[in-house]
C-alpha cells in the first residue's frame, strides 16, 4: 500500500480539491466535444488513485468495458505519467489497460533543452489537447548563468513546442502548483521585475495587478529597489507567486500563439494546508502577429478578472 504523504493528501479527498477536479472534468467534456481521435484528449498526472480519471469515466469522457478496463475506444484518449513506481502499481490495479508512462513528466519531454524532444508514441502523446500538471510542486527557480530558470516552466515551453508542430494542436494545460514562496525574496524580486514593463506600460494593468497583491507591492515592484516585496506577508508573496507563474509561462509561448486564463483557484492557505493554485491556460493561434507584451497582457487582464478562492468547504468565491 502507497503510503506517501502526496497519496494521503490526496485519499484525505478535501472539498477544495473536488471543486478543481470538478473543473477538470469540465473542461475535458468541453474539448471532448471536438476530440477527432488523432491525438489524446488527456494527459495526465492522476496518482495512485486517479481520481480525475474517475470523474472523467464518471461523466462517460472515457470508457470501460464490461470487465471495467479501459475500453477499445478509450485506449488512445487518456495516458496517465507517474514517477512513483508503488503509485503506478496502484494505478494499473484501479484501471487495467490505462496507458502508464512510468516516468518523470521531464523525462517524457526530454529535459529542460531545447535541443532534445519526445519522438514517436512520446511524441504523440505529449500532444494531448488536455494536460493536466497536478504537481502540487512549489515554483523552484534554479540558478544559472543568464539567470534563474524554471523546470516546470522550461518543459511547458516544450510542450507547447510540440503542440506547435504541423498539423498544430491548439490545447489547454491543467496547472496545479503550491503557492507558498518557496524562493527567497532576491528570487522573487527577480520575477517580480518582470512585471516592471507591464506596470509601465498599462495603467490598467497596474490597477488590476494591486488588486491581487497590493499596492504597496505593486509600488515595490516598479522600482528597482534591491528588495522591492521585503517586509511583505506571506499572503502577498503567495500572490506574486499567482501572478509570476503565468508570466513565466507567457514568456515561453511559441511566437504566433496566444495564452489565455480561462480560470485560476486558489485554496488553502489556512489550517496547516498549504496555499495552492490550479490554473485553465487555453492556447490557442493568434489573429494576426502580436508583441510578447500583448500576449501576456491578455493573459494577466483574464487571469486577474478571472481568480477565485476556493473555501475549506468546497465553495467557489
Ligand atoms: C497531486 S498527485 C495527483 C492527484 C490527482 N491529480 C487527483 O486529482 O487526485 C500528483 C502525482 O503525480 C506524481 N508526480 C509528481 N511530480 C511528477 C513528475 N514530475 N513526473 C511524474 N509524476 C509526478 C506524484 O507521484 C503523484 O502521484
Amino acid at each position: 500500500m502507497v503510503t506517501r504523504p502526496v497519496d494521503e493528501a490526496m485519499a484525505e479527498d478535501r472539498p477544495a480539491k473536488a471543486a478543481v477536479r470538478q473543473r477538470w472534468v469540465d473542461c475535458l467534456i468541453e474539448l471532448d466535444a471536438r476530440w477527432e481521435g488523432r491525438e489524446p484528449l488527456y494527459l495526465t498526472l492522476p496518482g495512485a488513485e486517479g481520481r480525475d480519471v474517475a470523474l472523467a469515466v464518471q461523466h462517460g469522457v472515457i470508457a470501460l468495458n464490461e470487465a471495467g478496463s479501459i475500453a477499445e475506444e478509450s485506449l488512445h484518449k487518456v495516458v496517465a505519467v507517474e514517477r512513483g513506481q508503488e503509485a503506478a502499481l496502484q494505478l494499473r490495479r484501479r484501471f487495467p489497460g490505462l496507458k502508464i508512462l512510468d516516468q518523470p513528466i521531464q523525462s517524457l519531454v526530454r529535459g529542460e533543452g531545447l535541443t532534445s524532444y519526445p519522438e514517436a508514441e512520446h511524441r504523440v502523446w505529449c500532444r494531448a489537447l488536455v494536460v493536466n500538471l497536478d504537481l502540487s510542486a512549489r515554483l523552484e527557480g534554479e540558478a544559472r548563468a543568464g539567470g534563474i530558470s524554471f523546470p516546470v516552466v522550461s518543459w511547458i515551453g516544450k510542450l507547447a513546442v510540440l503542440h506547435a508542430q504541423e498539423p498544430i494542436v491548439p490545447w489547454t494545460l491543467l496547472l496545479t502548483m503550491n503557492a507558498e514562496p518557496s524562493l527567497a525574496h532576491e528570487g522573487l524580486r527577480d520575477i517580480g521585475t518582470l512585471f516592471r514593463e507591464n506596470i509601465s506600460l498599462s495603467p490598467a494593468f497596474r490597477e488590476r495587478l494591486a488588486d491581487l497583491v497590493g499596492p504597496t507591492a505593486v509600488e515595490g515592484l516598479s522600482t528597482e529597489a534591491t528588495d522591492p516585496l521585503g517586509g511583505s506577508d506571506d499572503q502577498t508573496l503567495r500572490s506574486v507567486v499567482v501572478a509570476a507563474i503565468p508570466k513565466l509561462i507567457a514568456g515561453v509561448v511559441p511566437e504566433g500563439w496566444v495564452m489565455r486564463s480561462e480560470w485560476c483557484l486558489r485554496y488553502g492557505g489556512e489550517s496547516g494546508h498549504a496555499g495552492m493554485i490550479a490554473y485553465r491556460f487555453d492556447f490557442t493561434l493568434a489573429d494576426g502577429n502580436l508583441a510578447p507584451v500583448e500576449r501576456y497582457k491578455h493573459t494577466v487582464d483574464d487571469l486577474l478578472r478571472s481568480v477565485e478562492r476556493i473555501e475549506e468547504d468546497g465553495t467557489v468565491l
